[in-house]
């Protein structure tokens, strides 16, 4: 169990974001990552599609052989969270707790402001579990779909990234919120733009080091504990689509821990 990868998978590079804060944090861990690339966004499409490509990219992790599972999607973690925690044999970790722990950990007003994918939001995932934690909690939500493929794109910080920002946020803006979670593992590629159009009043939350947190803890556990210190770590990563715009991100977000990119096909597992 020990020498087993963690298995981390998303519709395409966002969830890089997360396994960028999980490297950092586990330096010694392997590490398998999934990018769907071949159907990215998952966040446009209906609860049920989200779920079945989520338990594909679970199958094809799971042939790796992974000790525990990293949803870095919060679309999938919206609506496929509880099927991938049936099916699993191994520990599951969602995006939504850990991002809704630290939103509320950080808000003073209470009013907090979550930016999605259309299913996260339509999901009400993060209002649950933040009023769950607080129950005066006031969540002000709003999907932002362009911002995936600005990410994806490469286009974070040019004026379309700019116009764009200011139509999503500028509501949220007035409604005064002070702690905005980027419910989006794509967003934080888009930080420098959010925080700009929202002022600086208003704390960001990135769940992935949250995420981190959690699987640190996880792994202390006995059934899992991490590498020793020194330990060579892997980190491979899959995706279904061709390499060569994802590996252009891939270089941006992990720098050097992009060590190995292959295409796979999912309906071969
Ligand atoms: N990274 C996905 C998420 O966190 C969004 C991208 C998509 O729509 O597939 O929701």
């Amino acid at each position: 169990m020990n020498d087993r990868p963690i298995g981390v998978f998303d519709s395409g590079v966002g969830g890089l974001t997360v396994f960028r804060a999980l490297c950092a944090a586990l330096p010694d861990e392997p590490m398998v990552y999934l990018g769907d690339t071949a159907r990215v966004p998952y966040g446009t499409r209906s609860p049920s599609t989200v779920e079945r490509y989520s338990m594909e990219a679970q199958d094809f992790l799971n042939q790796h052989r992974i000790k525990l599972l990293v949803v870095a999607c919060n679309s999938a973690s919206s609506v496929a969270l509880d099927s991938l925690v049936r099916e699993s044999d191994v520990p599951v970790v969602g995006v939504i707790a850990p991002g809704a722990r630290r939103a509320v950990e950080q808000t003073r007003s209470g009013v907090i402001g979550v930016i999605g994918t259309r299913a996260t939001v339509a999901s009400g995932a993060y209002e649950r579990a933040i009023q769950a934690l607080r129950s005066d909690a006031r969540v002000e939500s709003r999907a932002c779909p362009l911002f995936v493929p600005l990410a994806e794109e490469g286009w974070t910080d040019n004026d379309v990234a700019r116009a764009t920002a200011e139509t999503y946020l500028g509501e949220l803006r007035e409604a005064g919120v002070d702690t905005l979670v980027m419910g989006c593992t794509h967003y934080p590629l888009l930080r420098e733009v959010i925080g700009a159009t929202m002022g600086a009043g208003v704390e960001l939350v990135d769940s992935a080091e949250a995420v981190a947190d959690e699987v640190r803890g996880l792994l202390a556990d006995e059934a899992a504990p991490p590498l020793p210190a020194g330990a060579s770590a892997r980190r491979d990563l899959f995706i279904t689509d061709e390499p060569a715009p994802f590996m252009r991100m891939a270089e941006r977000i992990l720098g050097p821990e992009a060590t190995r990119i292959e295409q796979v096909r999912l309906d071969e597992y």
